[in-house]
């Protein structure tokens, strides 16, 4: 528990859901922060845990920790923005609800809702405005998602025991698909867009959404090791070279293993297929639809750009390239992790 949240009036605590001003406490300790420019030239503050975030995301992600009740049946899906989260949404979504929704059907729910709209981020969506919501109406299990570090989850989400599935990227390809993301915020704002090596830099110094990128990944990887069976850990190089054991795992991990049956009618295959970038990038849900964030709204196309592995080659510097790695070997050296 950070100590901004110890400090907060257990009564208080208790008093959440029905007390607006939670956001007002929560938005004052925000602006006492420390904070600096970020790459899309919002303020970036720091958290009494070390990592970073922009004001709103910030404060639901405080809010969530007091207020949100955790079930063991939630699956909660975590990662650094632009790691694979939209994606893995995805197949975590058409995984679980695979015998109301098989993924071959023709009103799949993908066809009317982006998968950010089927799992919702604590801090960006549930929690973002000015709301408590509530979920406790909400069928088992729930889904969630939240790229917030894991030393700062909802509390309730650690002492629960509810799942947590982890998606990482080698840093150099995160680093290019924020930068631009970022760069499409900046150019919304009517901004320059900021040149590759700039946002490296900036990376490199830690200052990224809930990064350190390295903190974040090393911390879910700690998780892992300590509780494999609560925490999932994959790849997003690992999901590209083969998406069906993938999708496997996360039915494993969900207690809901696909049956004989299943495996016949190519049920795996066929949620690879519908949440593949190729078949979501051309869904009207993405083409025409918009998602609500907490630092505004988001065309659901912004979410997919190339979707390959090693496209940072296209555009870092063979030094930039090697510094990212000399900092990534030096952090998660003796780790047991490689990225
Ligand atoms: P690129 O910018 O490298 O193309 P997030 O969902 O965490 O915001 O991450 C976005 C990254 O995941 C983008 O990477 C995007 O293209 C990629 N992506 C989105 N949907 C995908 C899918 N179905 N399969 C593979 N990659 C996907």
């Amino acid at each position: 528990m950070s100590s901004s949240m110890q400090s907060f009036p257990l009564q208080a605590e208790k008093q959440a859901e029905t007390n607006p001003e939670l956001y007002q406490y929560f938005a004052s300790l925000v602006s006492s922060l420390p904070s600096s420019k970020g790459l899309s030239n919002n303020q970036l503050y720091r958290h009494d845990q070390g990592w970073h975030s922009s004001f709103m995301p910030m404060v639901g992600s405080m809010v969530a920790d007091v207020c949100f009740t955790a079930r063991p049946s939630d699956i909660v899906v975590a990662t650094v923005p632009k790691s694979g989260t939209t994606w893995i949404k995805a197949l975590l979504y058409a995984t679980v609800h695979r015998s109301e929704h098989p993924a071959d059907a023709a009103d799949h729910p993908f066809n009317s809702f982006g998968p950010h709209e089927c799992i919702k981020f604590f801090e960006y969506q549930l929690y973002a405005h000015n709301k408590i919501p509530d979920l406790n109406k909400l069928p088992d299990p729930r889904l969630f998602a939240t790229h917030v570090p894991f030393v700062s989850l909802p509390r309730t989400v650690i002492a629960t025991g509810c799942k947590i599935v982890y998606v990482c990227r080698d840093p150099k390809d995160h680093l290019i698909s924020q930068w631009d993301f970022a760069n499409k915020f900046r150019a919304r704002d009517g901004l320059e867009p900021l040149s590759v090596e700039t946002a490296a830099e900036i990376f490199c110094n830690g200052l990224s959404p809930f990064g350190p990128y390295w903190d974040h990944v090393l911390g879910y990887w700690r998780a892992h090791l300590a509780r494999p069976k609560q925490v999932l850990f994959f790849r997003y190089e690992e999901m590209q070279r083969d998406p069906a054991a993938h999708v496997r795992r996360l039915a494993e991990f969900m207690g809901h293993p696909f049956g004989v049956g299943e495996e016949e009618d190519g049920a795996v295959e066929a949620i690879v297929k519908l949440c593949s970038f190729e078949h979501m990038n051309g869904l009207e849900a993405i083409k025409g639809g918009k998602t609500e964030l907490a630092v505004g709204t988001v065309a659901n196309t912004a979410f997919f750009r190339r979707g390959v592995v090693g496209d940072w080659a296209n555009h870092l510097s063979p030094e930039t390239a090697a510094r990212i790695d000399t900092i990534t070997e030096a952090k998660f050296k003796d780790s047991g992790l490689s990225v």
